[in-house]
């Protein structure tokens, strides 16, 4: 069985004691993981450290950051590196979320160079992809995704893109209440999952987590999750209510 996963992204919500309270509760209420779940919670970058504490010990349970910055060190004001993430005992980060590559202008290049870094540091990247809108009404959506593939991770070796999470996220679908169906998740998840057998091989695209992220709710989890292509969730508003998440983390395959 390929890794299922259940991802929470807080994004810029929760203070300090909201966000511990929700990940204690969380972890208190959710089941007992088989070895090939997991559960992340992708907390705001000031509540990292004390989001690893309280996982601490917890068996494949993982915090992750929501952005890196693509370089080492040096003078870039207010950005986080990937050896910082290191020395917190972070093991995952967000890479390439649609809000990212909207607001803050990142393009599949500098994607690239982000996945790397995080690779070369032992640092699993979570790389959302995903079509806007019009894209998805014109019908193009698979070649839209395969291109954001193709120029931010098919440079992989197949040993490292066998260490990476993937999370399709259709724009028009985050936030918005408006949740792909299943058959349509399904059916672009097993479509990129060919471009993977296309730029490596079955063996490795058998290996890729491919997560479905977009209104995943506790009413609708089950159903997404049952498809042979998504293997969990990134998760964004139902990741802040705890009764939520805990269904949402129930339904993995
Ligand atoms: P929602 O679950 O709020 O639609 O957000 C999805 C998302 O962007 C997760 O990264």
């Amino acid at each position: 069985m390929r890794i299922q996963i259940a991802a929470a992204n807080w994004k810029m919500n929760l203070t300090l004691q909201q966000g511990e309270q929700l990940l204690n509760e969380v972890l208190s209420k959710s089941k007992q993981l088989k070895d090939y779940e997991q559960i992340i919670f992708a907390v705001p970058a000031p509540y990292l450290q004390a989001a690893v504490n309280l996982v601490k010990g917890k068996k494949n349970v993982f915090i992750a950051a929501q952005n890196i910055y693509q370089k080492k060190s040096g003078a870039y004001t207010g950005e986080i590196s990937v050896e910082m993430l290191q020395s917190l005992g972070v093991t995952h980060t967000i890479i390439g979320h649609s809000e990212r590559r909207e607001y803050f202008h990142e393009t599949n290049e500098t994607l690239a160079k982000k996945i790397d870094i995080a690779l070369e540091h032992n640092i699993t990247p979570i790389f959302c992809c995903g079509e806007p809108l019009g894209i998805r009404e014109a019908g193009t959506q698979n070649a839209f995704v395969a291109k954001q593939l193709v120029e931010s991770i098919f440079h992989l070796s197949k040993n490292e893109i066998s260490k990476i999470v993937i999370a399709y996220e259709p724009i028009w679908a985050i936030g918005t209440g408006k949740t792909a169906t299943s058959e349509q998740a399904q059916e672009i998840q097993k479509y990129l999952r060919s471009q993977i057998v296309k730029h490596y091989d079955e063996k490795t695209a058998d290996i890729v987590p491919i997560l479905y992220g977009g209104s995943v709710k506790a009413a609708n989890a089950k159903e997404l999750f049952g498809q042979p292509d998504i293997d969990g969730g990134l998760v964004g508003g139902a990741s802040l209510i705890t009764d939520e998440f805990v269904s949402i983390i129930d339904a993995l395959k």
